[in-house]
């Protein structure tokens, strides 16, 4: 169904007690101040998964990644199970900084998100086009193929399982914010690609966040845009205050 989501991305950051001194500061923000329909999702190192647990109990965690494997002979890689077993509920997949650097292919993107599903997990499912995609105005056609190769290859039964988070990688930690229009276009874009695939209910249903150097100043706007339903935050996740007032800046009626 869809949902209102803020989830703070903390990438490769934190020694373990600065992201237990993070989650400890995020925790109380979130139950005193965020309104409550707002699901804050969190994606530390993996590594601190069950030491967050325990600590923080009710906040929703997702890991950054997850094998595209079962189990075995994988020496370093972390299986969806795994991850499930120290508290993880979600993981993020497909994320343009593990396509890119890497090189992460749409096959092993799908084989990712069916390990993820097998093992319970909800997948925050990245897409996004770099910007000589976008200069060639193209953009669209290029997200279209990243989600025939994902999303679409899925059973209808899992869509509930999963969001997307539309990450346009000129904005990923550049500051250069997508506006509000550009984000709306392609939520919109994304949103009709799945209507045409898989019927209404099925694009009106899922969630899609926007990504891509969202901060306190910009993402009221940006949340505003009737198909952006949250953001997937990175460097202003590291920041509890920050990553607090991306929260609250949803607009009610
Ligand atoms: P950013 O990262 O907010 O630092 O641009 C977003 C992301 O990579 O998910």
């Amino acid at each position: 169904m869809r949902q209102k989501i803020v989830a703070g991305n903390w990438k490769m950051n934190k020694t373990l007690d600065q992201a237990l001194q993070l989650a400890a500061e995020i925790k109380p923000m979130v139950m005193d101040e965020v309104d409550s329909r707002v699901n804050i999702i969190l994606a530390p190192p993996a590594i601190y998964l069950s030491r967050l647990k325990d600590m923080i109990g009710s906040l929703p965690l997702a890991a950054q990644n997850c094998s595209a494997f079962l189990s075995g002979a994988y020496t370093g890689d972390l299986s969806a199970e795994m991850l499930k077993s120290v508290g993880a509920q979600y993981v993020i997949i497909g994320h343009s900084e593990r396509r890119e650097i890497f090189r992460e292919t749409d096959q092993i993107v799908l084989d990712k998100i069916q390990q993820a599903l097998k093992s319970a997990l909800k997948v925050i499912l990245c897409c996004g086009e770099p910007l000589s995609i976008r200069e060639q105005g193209t953009h669209v056609d290029y997200v279209k193929k990243q989600l025939e190769q994902s999303l679409f290859k899925l059973e209808a039964s899992n869509w509930e399982h999963i969001i997307l988070a539309y990450e346009p990688i000129w904005a990923i930690g550049t500051g250069k914010t997508a506006t509000s229009q550009q984000a709306q276009e392609m939520h919109a874009s994304i949103r009709l690609m799945i209507s045409e695939n898989m019927g209404s209910s099925q694009s009106e249903g899922i969630s899609i966040l926007y990504g891509g150097s969202v901060k306190p100043d910009n993402a009221a706007e940006l949340f505003a845009c009737s198909d952006v339903d949250g953001g997937l935050i990175g460097g202003a996740s590291l920041n509890a205050r920050d990553f607090i007032a991306i929260a609250k800046s949803f607009q009610w009626s």
